[in-house]
C-alpha cells in the first residue's frame, strides 16, 4: 500500500488481570503471542515503520516480537495511552502521513477492517478517524459521545456520567491519526482526569476544538475489537482465531472431521482433499500437501509434508520434510533434520533426527535412526539402532543403498555399510561393510542338551 503509513503498536501494560509472571501481550493465541499476530496485520497493510511501545517485560516483549521493520521503543512508566504514543515521537521523527494505532491485546483485528478504516480516514480527510463498535454491554470501556456533526469526544467510564454510561458505541483503542499533527495535540494534553493518566482518546475533543475533521467507522463484527485483559478472554479469543483459520481451510477444500478440536497455526499450509482428525496440531510453518491424511493427535511442527503422506495416530514430527506416498506412525517421532525421499514408511516408536532416507526405505518397527545417512530401498529390521553419540561427539551411519538390515541391529557410528549388503539379526557393527556382504557380529550358538532337566533333577535333592 502507501509509503505514507506508519503503525504504532501500543503495549506496554502490565495485564495485571492475566495474573501472570509473563508480559500480558505475549501470552499466545492461535500459536503465536498476541503482539506478533498483531505486527503481523501491520506488516500486511505495508506500515513503514511498525514502532511497538512496550514497558512491562520490555526486554522478553523485544527478544519474542523483533521483526524486519519493527523497531521498539521504552515507555519507561505507564502514564496513560496518550503518554505512550508520545514515547514512539522519536521514531516517527520526520514521518509525514497516516499513522495507525494499534493495541497489542487486541489481536483478532482483520486487515480487511484496517483498510476500510484508513480509507475512511483518507475520504473524510480527518486529523483523527477512531474505529468504534456498538456492544450490549459496553461496561469498562470508554463511550463516543457524538453531538450534532459527530463525534464530539471519548469519555471512559471511570469519568462518565451515567447518562453517557449508557451510551453502547465504544472505542475499539483504534485509531488513525495525520501525522506528525498528532503530537502537536498530544502535547496539549492534561491528566487531569479520575485516573491521573494522558488518555489518548482526548486528542478528539483537542482536535474538535482546533476545528480539524474528527471521523469515525464502526466496526461490523464487534468480536474483532475483542481487548483481551483476562485468561477468559485469552480462550475467547484463541478459539475465535482458530475458527477463522480452520473456515479457511475448509472453504479450500480440506476436511476437518472436528473443527472445534483441530489447531492450526494462522501461517500453516494444506493442499486440498487432505483430512485432519480431531486433537491435531499443525505448528509453525508447516506445509501439507494435498490428499493427506493426519490421524488423531498427531503434533506436526515446522515441517513439510508432500502429497498422499498418511500419518498415524499419535505421532510427533518436528522440522522434519517428507517426501510423498509415505506412511508415518503410529506414535512415529520425526525429530529435526528428517528428510524422507518418498515412499517411505516409518513405522510405530521409530524415532529419526538428522537422517535422509531415500526413496522406499523402510523402517518399520522400534527403531532409533540419528545422523544417519541411508539410501533408496533399504530395509531396516525391528530395534535397530544407529549408536550415534560416543559421549562427546555425534557421528554418522551411512548405510547405502538396497541394504537389508535384520532385527537387533546396532551400528556404531562411524561406520559405513555397503550397497546391498546384509546385516545378520543382533549384530553390533562397529566396522564398515563392504557391498554385496553378509556382515554378523553376534556369538555362536550353543545348545546344551538335556541342561534344563538336569538342573531340575538337581534341585529336587537338595
Ligand atoms: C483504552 C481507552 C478506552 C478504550 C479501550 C479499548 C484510553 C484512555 N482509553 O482503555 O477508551 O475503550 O482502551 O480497549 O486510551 N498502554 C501503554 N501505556 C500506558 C497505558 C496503556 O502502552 O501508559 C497500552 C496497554 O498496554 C494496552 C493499551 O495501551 O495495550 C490500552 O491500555 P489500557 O490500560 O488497557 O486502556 P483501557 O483502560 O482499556
Ligand atoms: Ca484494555
Amino acid at each position: 500500500m502507501s509509503a505514507t503509513l506508519a503503525a504504532v503498536i501500543l503495549a506496554a501494560g502490565q495485564g495485571t488481570r492475566m495474573k501472570s509472571t509473563l508480559p500480558k501481550v505475549l501470552h499466545e493465541v492461535a500459536g503465536q503471542p498476541m503482539l506478533a499476530h498483531v505486527i503481523t496485520g501491520a506488516g500486511m497493510l505495508g506500515a513503514d515503520p511498525i514502532v511497538a511501545v512496550i514497558g512491562h517485560g520490555a526486554d522478553r516483549v523485544r527478544a519474542a516480537c523483533a521483526a524486519p521493520g519493527v523497531t521498539f521503543a521504552l515507555q519507561a512508566e505507564q502514564l496513560g495511552t496518550g503518554h505512550a504514543l508520545q514515547c514512539a515521537a522519536p521514531d516517527l521523527a520526520g514521518f509525514r502521513g497516516d499513522l495507525l494505532l494499534l493495541c497489542g491485546d487486541v489481536p483478532l483485528l482483520r486487515v480487511e477492517t484496517l483498510i476500510a478504516l484508513l480509507d475512511h480516514h483518507r475520504a473524510a480527510q480527518a486529523t483523527v478517524t477512531v474505529l468504534t463498535a456498538i456492544l450490549a454491554n459496553p461496561h469498562g470501556y470508554g463511550r463516543i459521545i457524538r453531538g450534532d456533526d459527530g463525534v464530539e469526544r471519548i469519555v471512559e467510564e471511570k469519568d462518565a456520567t451515567p447518562a453517557e454510561r449508557a451510551v453502547r458505541e465504544i472505542n475499539t483503542g483504534i485509531y488513525v491519526f495525520a501525522a506528525p499533527r498528532v503530537f502537536s495535540l498530544l502535547a496539549g494534553l492534561s491528566n487531569n482526569n479520575a485516573q491521573g493518566e494522558y488518555y489518548l482518546t482526548d486528542v478528539i475533543a483537542a482536535a474538535r476544538s482546533a476545528r480539524e475533521r474528527v471521523a469515525a467507522l464502526a466496526v461490523a463484527h464487534a468480536e474483532e475489537a475483542m481487548g483481551i485483559n483476562d485468561r477468559v478472554q485469552l480462550a475467547e479469543a484463541g478459539a475465535l482465531l482458530r475458527g477463522r483459520i480452520n473456515e479457511k481451510h475448509l472453504r479450500a477444500g480440506v476436511t476437518l472431521v472436528d473443527p472445534a478440536a483441530t489447531y492450526i497455526d494462522p501461517e500453516v499450509i494444506i493442499g486440498p482433499d487432505t483430512v485432519i482428525h480431531p486433537g491435531v496440531h499443525l505448528r509453525g510453518r508447516s506445509v501439507i500437501g494435498r490428499d493427506c491424511l493426519v490421524e488423531p493427535g498427531v503434533i506436526i511442527s515446522d515441517c513439510t509434508l508432500a502429497d498422499r503422506v498418511h500419518v498415524k495416530a499419535g505421532s510427533v514430527l518436528s522440522e522434519a520434510t517428507v517426501g510423498a506416498d509415505t506412511d508415518i506412525g503410529p506414535m512415529a517421532h520425526l525429530r529435526p533434520g528428517t528428510v524422507l525421499a518418498g515412499e517411505n514408511k516409518i513405522g510405530n516408536f521409530v524415532e529419526t533426527k538428522k537422517a535422509a532416507i531415500g526413496r522406499g526405505s523402510k523402517a518399520s518397527h522400534l527403531t532409533y535412526l540419528g545422523d544417519a545417512e541411508i539410501g533408496t530401498g533399504v530395509n531396516v529390521g525391528c530395534g535397530t539402532i544407529t549408536c550415534n553419540y560416543d559421549g562427546v561427539n555425534k557421528h554418522v551411519t551411512v548405510i547405502e543403498d538396497e541394504v537389508f538390515v535384520g532385527s537387533d541391529v546396532q551400528f556404531v557410528a562411524p561406520v559405513r555399510i555397503g550397497k546391498g549388503s546384509l546385516i545378520g539379526a543382533g549384530s553390533t557393527i562397529t566396522r564398515d561393510v563392504p557391498p554385496e556382504a553378509l556382515a554378523i557380529s553376534r556369538a555362536e550358538q550353543k545348545n546344551i542338551e538335556g541342561w534344563v532337566s538336569r538342573k531340575r533333577k538337581k534341585s529336587r535333592e537338595e
